[in-house]
């Protein structure tokens, strides 16, 4: 199982000290959380901070964007180089062309989906990606409660990805900890980010290596 702690809940007074310490600490990536205050009622940060974050990571960046406009953004973080780029379906009216673009920059495609979108709308695009992110809690906040439903969903898409990309990775965002690891990997899960439980442990590298099962 990958890692991907999310800076969210980072400390924002010592941010370069914290990505360092999750990097050292053996995360496999560092999950950026950029939202707008519209598609999501919260607002994050902006290519300013996220090229201190590159700057002070010995990680790849995932990014994950919860906005309006993600032609826009993805132009906006495409020249910090991050490994991932998510964007929301509910969010995109041509998901297949914004693949494309996030591919010709040099950048691995991945859709997320909220908890109430079901795999099946992944059909005729699976075979594009390089990974699909679905939530497990509500997109806006850390440190919310794990929706259990997220397990029969990562099953069934399990199942999608044998048959049309075995390649494409599955990863879990939300409330993910020691308490739900297990059944997540059961489920088929790839990587998982991790807010809260890896920011507020008292050992943050053990925080990692519980969920690195
Ligand atoms: C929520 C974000 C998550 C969040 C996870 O919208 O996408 O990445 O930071 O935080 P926890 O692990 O605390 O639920
Ligand atoms: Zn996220």
């Amino acid at each position: 199982m990958q890692v991907a702690p999310s800076i969210l809940s980072a400390d924002f007074g010592n941010l370069a000290r914290d990505v360092q310490e999750i990097c050292d600490a053996g995360c496999d990536l560092v999950h950026v959380d950029i939202m707008d205050g519209h598609f999501v009622p919260n607002l994050t940060i902006g290519p300013v901070v996220v090229s201190a974050i590159a700057k002070a990571a010995t990680k790849p960046l995932d990014i994950h964007l919860m906005v309006e406009n993600n032609t826009f953004f993805v132009e906006l973080f495409a020249p910090l180089k991050p490994q991932y780029i998510s964007f929301h379906i509910e969010e995109e009216k041509h998901p297949h062309r914004l693949i494309q673009k996030i591919r010709s920059l040099g950048i691995k495609p991945c859709i997320v989906l909220n908890p109430n979108t079901i795999p099946e709308e992944l059909e005729y695009i699976l075979e594009d990606l390089d990974m699909v992110l679905l939530m497990s809690v509500n997109p806006g906040f850390g440190g919310q409660t794990f929706i259990e439903s997220v397990l029969p969903k990562a099953k069934k898409l399990n199942e999608m990805r044998k048959r049309l990309n075995p390649e494409c990775l599955i990863q879990v965002d939300g409330g993910v900890s020691d308490k739900n690891i297990h059944a997540l990997k059961e489920a088929g899960v790839d990587v998982v980010v991790a807010g809260s439980y890896v920011f507020k442990h008292e050992d943050r590298a053990k925080a990692i290596k519980s969920l690195q099962i």
